[in-house]
Parts: C-alpha cells; structure tokens; sequence
C-alpha cells in the first residue's frame, strides 16, 4: 500500500473539490494547539457527510464523538437555518476546545454539546424528546459503535441515515481472528445488520491521508 499516494490524492481533492476554509484550518489548529489526537475526518470525508445531510434533506443530527469540533461545524454547515446538531463527548477538555472551534465558526447555535460517556448521556436525551434524528453520524469508541448503532436504529425516521467511521480498520474487519474488540465489534454489527430488514446497509472502504479504514452507510427503510 502506498500511504504517501493516498495522503497525495487527498491534498489534490482538498484543493480542488473540497475546500477547507479559515473557520475549519481553524479548528484544526485549535486541536492541535490543545494536543488533542488528529483523528478528525478527513475533507473529502467530511464533504461526503455533509452531502448525504443535503440528500436526505436532514435537519436533525445526531453526532458519536465530538473530538475538537472539526465534523460537527461540517455537518451544521450543511444543516438548514433551523437545523440541529446534538454532539456527544466523553472528553470535558475536548468538548471545551470544539465548543470554541464551533462558535468561531458561526454555527455555534445549531450545536449542542453534551459532555459525558455516550451511554451515559443517552437516557438524558431520551427524556427531553430528543429526536427523532435524519441522520446519525458514530464516530467516538469503537467498541460501543453496535450499542450506538442499536439505539440510533429505535430513533431515526424512515428514509434517514445512519453513518458509522472507522468500521474498516486496516480490513481486519474481514478476519474473524482479529484480537481488537473494535473489530470484533465491527463484525458483530455488520453480521446483526446482515439479518435485519429495517435498514439496508453498505460499507464503502476508504484510503486517504487517514490510511486504509471506510464506513457503513445505513438507511433506515419503512418510509
Ligand atoms: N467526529 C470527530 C472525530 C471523533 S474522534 C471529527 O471527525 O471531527 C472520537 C471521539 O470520541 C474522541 O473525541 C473521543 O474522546 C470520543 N469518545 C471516546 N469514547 C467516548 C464515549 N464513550 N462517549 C463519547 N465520546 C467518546
Ligand atoms: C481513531 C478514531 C477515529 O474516529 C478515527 O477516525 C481514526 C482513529 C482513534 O481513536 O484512533
Ligand atoms: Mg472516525
């Protein structure tokens, strides 16, 4: 594999089709400045979410993982003017620095941050009425992407998405041996999906500068 070729091919796209602006160089800076881990989607990524809001015309989003911001001011760009974005962070000092990055950005009052283990913060969201959810976006620790993508299934409207990063994982998701959890839990979820008619579902291998990973792509049907 050619990981130089792979980072190339995104800088190209990244000057021509996918264009970051100074509020989202912005927001790496900051990240990087906090010393958070550089692990945000890449733009040509972040581009595809922010299309896939636009198709299914989403106005509520839900987001796995906050991390400095950089995926949450996409998809609130890509949001209506009354669209909203409920972002969830285990990391109170990350949540800070997204919460700066977000507001710098100007979309600060579609975004809504919510600090805590996800699991955890979920009943809370259940019972102010959050959702139901266009498209929800998994992205935080991998292990717990099936419980994430359980409950995100109960709470997106027919005719939504729902998008889970990093389920490829250098293709060990292919290898029933692999030791990792993340991966076990990547083929547990695929395998539940396999037999499950509420959604149909693909998983798109991706390289680029993050190397070899891909996402799941879920439609909810029923609509
Ligand atoms: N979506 C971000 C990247 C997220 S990286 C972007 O593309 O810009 C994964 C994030 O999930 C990290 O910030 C990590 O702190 C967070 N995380 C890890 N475990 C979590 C949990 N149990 N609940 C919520 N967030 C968690
Ligand atoms: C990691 C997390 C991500 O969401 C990602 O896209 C890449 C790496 C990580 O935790 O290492
Ligand atoms: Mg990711």
């Amino acid at each position: 594999m050619d990981q130089e070729l792979f980072a190339e091919v995104d800088r190209f796209i990244g000057e021509t089709v996918v264009q970051e602006d100074e509020a989202l160089r912005g927001a790496v800076k900051a990240a990087e400045a906090a010393g958070l881990p550089s692990i945000q989607v890449s733009p040509p990524q972040g581009k595809l979410l922010q299309l896939l809001i636009r198709l299914v015309g989403a106005k509520n989003v839900l987001e796995f993982g906050t991390l400095g911001g950089y995926s949450a001011i996409l998809i609130a760009r890509a949001l209506p003017q009354d669209g909203r974005l409920i972002t969830l962070e285990a990391r109170p000092e990350y949540a800070e620095v997204a919460r700066r990055s977000i507001d710098r950005a100007g979309v600060g009052e579609r975004v809504e941050i919510r600090v805590g283990p996800a699991l955890e913060a979920l009943p809370a969201l259940e019972e102010k009425g959050a959702g139901p959810f266009d498209l929800v976006f998994i992205d935080a620790d991998k292990v717990n992407t099936p419980n994430y993508f359980a409950w995100a299934l109960d709470r997106t409207r027919p005719g939504g998405l729902i998008v889970a990063d990093n389920v490829v994982r250098k293709g060990t998701l292919a290898d029933a041996g692999d030791p990792d959890e993340a991966t076990q839990a990547q083929r547990r979820l695929h395998e539940t999906l396999a037999g499950d008619s509420r959604v149909s579902a693909t998983t798109i291998q991706t390289v680029g500068a993050k190397g070899y990973d891909g996402f799941l792509i879920a439609f909810v049907e029923g609509a």
